[in-house]
């Protein structure tokens, strides 16, 4: 399984042969790289947390160029049907692909809407994390959340090894909410911090993180930076 880091919150997985996108922020991201288009020509599955632009990003033409399908919420995957996306709707549940994946989509305390061109919000569901498994390999994704007591749940249910957590703050968890799930909720071998640093309002140290929890390994990837598990 290799984890590549796309900025801000969006991830590849290659895992079973397949390339899995998740929240791809790719081309509006100010820190985006060209190269990082290479890394998401071929992909099978762009997995999207909740409707915000931060997250639904370079989705309908990636889908579009790769004919990766979308799995994400009933009402974003209603949004997109109906611009002939492939879509594969899901609740907070699991489904089992074909290729032998296990997706879990988890709940996540955000909100969730789409900016229409005329400024107005639309509904888009709500906002989840996803467990990604395959073999003896599972990685949480946390989406766009707070810090909240039912990830120890999460932990306890489906043990997850690899911790892909937001950091940023303002919007969602802190370095200090991110330790703290890392102490009293999960058992990650590894974490990779996400959503910060991309806009001055979600700065954030993600070396704190390293240097607090010594026990685990924090992977602190740079745009177009992978590990290999
Ligand atoms: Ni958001
Ligand atoms: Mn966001």
């Amino acid at each position: 399984m290799k984890i590549t880091y796309l900025g801000h919150s969006c991830f590849k997985i290659d895992v079973a042969k397949k390339a899995i996108v998740i929240d791809p922020f790719i081309r509006s991201n100010p820190h985006f790289i060209e190269s990082t288009l290479e890394e998401v020509k071929k992909i099978d599955y762009i997995l999207l947390t909740h409707g915000h632009s931060d997250h639904i990003g370079d989705s309908i033409e990636l889908a579009k160029a790769s004919g990766a399908t979308i799995i994400s919420n009933y009402e974003i995957c209603n949004w997109l049907s109906a611009k002939g996306i492939s879509c594969f709707d899901l609740n907070m549940g699991t489904v089992v692909l074909d290729c032998g994946i296990e997706i879990t989509m988890l709940p996540a305390k955000h909100s969730s809407s789409i900016e229409l061109e005329n400024g107005n919000n639309l509904y888009a569901g709500l906002a989840c994390g996803y467990l990604i498994k395959y073999d003896n390999q599972s990685i949480y994704h946390a989406g766009d959340t707070c810090l909240f007591g039912d990830m120890k749940l999460i932990n306890d249910l489906y043990h997850p090894n690899i911790g892909l957590l937001p950091i940023g703050g303002r919007f969602t968890m802190t370095v200090k909410d991110a330790i703290y799930a890392c102490e009293n909720f999960f058992t990650f071998d590894t974490v990779i911090p996400m959503h910060y640093n991309t806009f001055p309002p979600i700065k954030a140290d993600p070396n704190i993180l390293k240097n607090s929890l010594k026990n685990t390994n924090i992977e602190i990837l740079a745009i177009g930076e992978n590990v290999e598990f």
